[in-house]
């Protein structure tokens, strides 16, 4: 059969990468060949990013206007509170000159695991699916000095390339303010549900949402809400039961509580004000999240790499967390869609 007519023809058939091919293709100079190969990289990236988008439900981005208010903790903190109701999570850390989620988890010297070309993200705990820039960096005392083009590129490669699986919920962290790396996400991750904006107490926190809100707009996201961080911190000690106890309070003046029947009394000092983040909620007509409060925990659990969710899982912390991420699924699912789209 060697001398089939059908086996020799060249036109016989599809012309397949291993084929000999026709004179003209044989031809095709170097420089064709790689665009060809880079048309043909981009089209699987495309396919990729569809099956992304059916295979992850609900998907996050947690941003603020400025840098330093809390967003990765909370991104950690709204991502393990719905891995411990029994959904299934995803974080992804956008940050790449600071990227701190795997740290903040406890699993910096995870290694991802890469096969045909896929990367699998670490787990942390409750069963979390990590992805970090952290991973990538050999040497965490050097900075990253990545410039622009490259840094979006391989923002866009490591989404692309990223085997989540199924999952309920995917939470987006990302530096401070509205760079580059929100609209690159945005741009590139289709069906993204919208974007929460982490805040502090302080009035100026209305002029920091008020430009993250814009951003949502500016990149036709919906606004899914305000969280207000770093809210009231409560004192907690015990008295004579039925007994007047009196605090002093950050201005100077006296803060009074009275003892329960055990003796045990609280008293809550707004350290950075308090309700900035709601005031901004309700002017800016976006929906208010919850307050997160001031939690020194929280800070001894970014560095030993215990989140305060899994120290103290029945805390008052990990209790806040629960009512803000009951709030962002009421945004989600509640109704047909997120109630506010800013278009
Ligand atoms: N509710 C809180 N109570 C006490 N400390 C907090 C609280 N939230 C965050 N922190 C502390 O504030 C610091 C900054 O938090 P975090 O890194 O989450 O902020 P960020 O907005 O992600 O910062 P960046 O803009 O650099 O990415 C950390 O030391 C963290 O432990
Ligand atoms: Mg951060």
């Amino acid at each position: 059969m060697s001398d089939s007519p059908i086996s020799h023809h060249p036109g016989g058939g599809l012309p397949r990468a291993d084929s000999q091919g026709t004179p003209e293709e044989t031809s095709a100079s170097p420089e064709q060949k790689a665009q060809m190969e880079q048309a043909y990289a981009q089209m699987r990236r495309k396919m990729r990013m569809t099956q992304l988008d059916e295979e992850i439900k609900h998907k996050v981005m947690v941003l603020s206007g400025k840098g330093g208010v809390g967003k990765s903790t909370v991104s950690v903190g709204l991502a393990l509170s719905l891995a411990r109701q029994g959904k299934k999570v995803g974080i992804m850390d956008i940050d790449i000159t600071g990227p701190n989620v795997p740290k903040m988890l406890g699993i910096e010297d995870a290694e991802l695991h890469v096969e045909d070309g896929q990367i699998f993200p670490a787990i942390g705990p409750h069963g979390l699916k990590v992805i970090s820039m952290a991973f990538l960096i050999e040497d965490p005392d050097k900075p990253v000095i990545w410039r622009g083009p490259i840094k979006l590129g391989a923002i866009q490669q490591f989404i692309g390339d990223v085997a989540w699986g199924e999952l309920d919920a995917l939470i987006i962290d990302f530096p401070p303010g509205t760079s580059d790396e929100p609209l690159t996400v945005s741009q590139s991750l289709p069906g993204i549900d919208g974007v929460v904006i982490v805040t502090t107490p302080q009035d100026v926190a209305l002029l920091d949402s008020r430009k993250s809100i814009n951003f949502a707009k500016t990149i036709s996201l919906p606004c899914l809400g305000v969280v207000e961080n770093m809210s009231g911190y409560t004192l907690h000690g015990k008295a004579e039961p039925n007994s007047q106890i009196s605090v002093m309070g950050p201005t100077g003046t006296a803060i009074e509580s009275t003892t329960d029947e055990n003796g045990d009394w609280s008293v809550t000092l707004d350290v950075f004000k308090s309700g900035g983040g709601e005031a901004a909620a309700v002017e800016l007509e976006v929906p208010f999240l919850g307050a997160l409060p001031f939690d020194p925990g929280i800070v001894r659990g970014g560095d030993d790499g215990v989140h305060r969710i899994i120290a103290e899982p029945d805390g008052a912390t990990a209790a806040a967390f629960d009512a803000v991420v009951n709030n962002v699924l009421v945004e989600l699912e509640g109704s047909s869609g997120p109630t506010v789209r800013i278009s």
